[in-house]
């Protein structure tokens, strides 16, 4: 596994996290069994990821009360843990205000059972509260030792300046994988001119970069993912035909396309980490092989013509 500091800390993040969307019965996806859900995060630890992602809203707490128990089993300089908040799921709306932002990382640290969080993000922007004074709020409280380093998730280029126009900012969070470059136009160079790491979300473009779909997945009633674009009709079966093509390629490389798009992402400029979700144990050891793929120029640039063809 490799490792490289959070900017702006001296916490050591796996280039392979894990994304905890799915535990604690969330309802994004199936509910997954909360002791399967924890033995995930169990894995994960005990095989070299140290970056574990989750959010006050997954499972409305229940995903952080879960990760929080397995980590309570962990001394505290083995593992990074980031959440998020700044959506007040009980009331439906986003809510960016010093005030609530203060009361959620109270809550989350309850439901983690820590002293500290090592990154905490906002969620999602508000568009309402002035950016630079949530930021503020945050920062107040990195010096009073609540958080360990501030992150911005979902937030435009601009939301993103004023966030860090004093230079706060460790990470943003954003969906980046094969299927969507869209972070590629101007995030991703302003975040390493700024040396701020991007931690792209989704980065198996929900199951679809799995390679285990096809033409005649159906996604179940309630499945968040019928909103998504990359599963509607036309849409998705343009996604399976450049699948096929990376699967080839994989195959010729000896892995399979989950691993060659996580070592993807971490090829990318200003990407540390991934943190890929799953539901199974092997499925968290299978992705912490893409760690030691390494894409010399010449796959990149046979790749970026496979997905050129979108
Ligand atoms: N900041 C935000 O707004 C935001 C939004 C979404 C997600 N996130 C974060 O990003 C994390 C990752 O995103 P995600 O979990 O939604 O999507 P993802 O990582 O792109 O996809 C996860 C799905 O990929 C499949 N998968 C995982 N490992 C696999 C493997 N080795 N081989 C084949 N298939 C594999 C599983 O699908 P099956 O279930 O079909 O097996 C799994 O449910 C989340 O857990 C969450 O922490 C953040």
């Amino acid at each position: 596994m490799k490792y490289s500091l959070l900017p702006k800390t001296d916490l050591k993040i796996s280039a392979i996290g894990l994304g905890t969307n799915a535990v604690g019965g969330h309802n994004l996806y199936d509910n997954l069994n909360e002791e399967d859900g924890k033995n995930l995060v169990r894995t994960a630890l005990d095989n070299g990821i140290s970056f574990i992602d989750t959010a006050d809203v997954y499972g409305t707490g229940r995903s952080e009360e879960l990760v929080g128990e397995v980590l309570k089993e962990y001394p505290r300089d083995r593992y990074v843990i980031a959440t998020k908040g700044g959506s007040d799921w009980r009331n439906g709306i986003r809510d960016n205000s010093p005030e609530y932002l203060r009361k959620a990382v109270g809550e989350s640290l309850e439901r983690l059972q820590l002293e500290s969080i090592d990154l905490y993000y906002i969620h999602w922007p508000d568009n309402k509260t002035p950016v630079k004074e949530a930021v503020a709020e945050l920062a107040k409280l990195k010096a009073e030792g609540k958080i360990k380093a501030v992150g911005v998730s979902n937030f435009t280029l601009e939301q993103l300046k004023e966030a860090n126009s004093e230079g706060g900012i460790s990470a943003i969070q954003l969906q980046y994988h094969m299927l969507d470059r869209s972070v590629e136009k101007d995030i991703l160079p302003y975040c390493v001119e700024h040396g701020i790491t991007v931690v792209p979300y989704g980065p198996l473009a929900f199951g679809i970069l799995g390679g285990k779909y096809d033409e005649d997945f159906l996604l179940e009633e309630g499945d968040w993912r019928k909103r998504v674009p990359l599963f509607q009709e036309g849409e998705f079966e343009k996604n399976l035909a450049i699948v096929e093509k990376l699967k080839a390629l994989a195959g010729r490389l000896g892995t399979d396309v989950s691993k060659l798009a996580l070592a993807w992402l971490l090829a990318q400029p200003g990407i540390d980490s991934v943190i890929p979700g799953g539901k199974r144990p092997d499925q968290v050891l299978a992705n912490l092989e893409a760690a030691d793929i390494e894409l010399d120029e010449e796959l990149l640039e046979e790749i970026d013509e496979i997905l050129k063809e979108k």
